[in-house]
């Protein structure tokens, strides 16, 4: 699929919007995503108390709020959709702590530089249609020895499918471009498929040391629907979730 960044990010934020309800509150900290172990039992931030942290992609402001709990003295959401960031708004209510921005991960609105103790995405950065430029944002944002942590998708998991019991390939692993997903609900949006290895490598090219790579499982026994994306018989055989972890140096 040949497209353009705008073009992708234009049909991403509509389709965003109108699919902000159906995430409401899903996949927010400390859960780091399907089938994984949480923050409460991996510890990956540490003590937070009166640290200042920025989520990339921070959807309806769930993972803001449990950072808060935590101590956090400072923290900046950014999201794409016009929506996720008004539903954000209400999640959080007043508070002087936390500053909303509409805007795409692959462009910079503006944030402060060598600022943030940390930087985290939940679920998003694999949204993004341009990683180099995504991470080299990220790290311009953290001050030295700030960490990044965050989770998306495992990339087998999403090539490899669960057809009436058969395990199938839907596409190839190796394959990395955009692609439009036609089915993704209620509008078509543009994935980026990556391999492990390309997150991994643009981490260090960018200048991050990685302390973490998880693909621990954690089979959650209340995904009832077997022939769900995230069934847990898929979840028996490869990871749904991985996570990086990095420091800025
Ligand atoms: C699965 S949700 C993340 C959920 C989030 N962890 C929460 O607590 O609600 C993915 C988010 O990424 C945002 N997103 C998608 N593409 C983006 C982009 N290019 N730049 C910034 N945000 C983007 C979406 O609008 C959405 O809110």
């Amino acid at each position: 699929m040949n497209i353009s960044l705008n073009e992708g990010l234009t049909i991403n934020k509509d389709s965003w919007d109108a699919a902000a309800e159906r995430f409401f509150g899903r996949t927010a900290l400390p859960v780091y995503g399907p089938h994984s172990p949480s923050e409460e039992e991996l510890n990956l931030f540490g003590d937070i108390t009166g640290k200042r942290a920025l989520e990339i992609g921070c959807g309806s402001g769930h993972s803001i709020m449990y950072m808060l709990e935590q101590g956090v003295e400072e923290i900046w959401g950014l999201d794409l959709s016009t929506v996720q960031i008004q539903t954000a708004q209400k999640v959080c209510g007043y508070n002087e702590k936390v500053k909303l921005l509409e805007s795409s991960m692959e462009q910079d609105p503006g944030i402060p530089h060598c600022y943030f103790d940390y930087v985290y995405s939940i679920y998003a950065l694999g949204w993004t249609l341009d990683l180099k430029k995504t991470l080299h944002n990220i790290h311009s944002y953290l001050r030295p020895g700030g960490t990044f942590i965050f989770s998306w998708e495992h990339p087998i998991h999403s090539r490899v499918i669960l057809d009436n019991e058969i395990i199938r390939f839907n596409a190839s692993y190796n394959e990395e471009k955009p692609a439009l997903h036609e089915a993704w609900k209620p509008r078509p949006a543009v994935f980026f498929h990556r391999k492990i290895s390309t997150y991994i490598n643009e981490l260090i090219e960018v200048g991050f040391i990685i302390e973490k790579v998880l693909e621990e499982v954690k089979i959650d026994r209340e995904t009832k629907n077997e022939n769900s994306w995230y069934s847990s018989i898929k979840a028996e055989l490869y990871p749904a979730t991985f996570i990086i972890k990095c420091k800025k140096i």
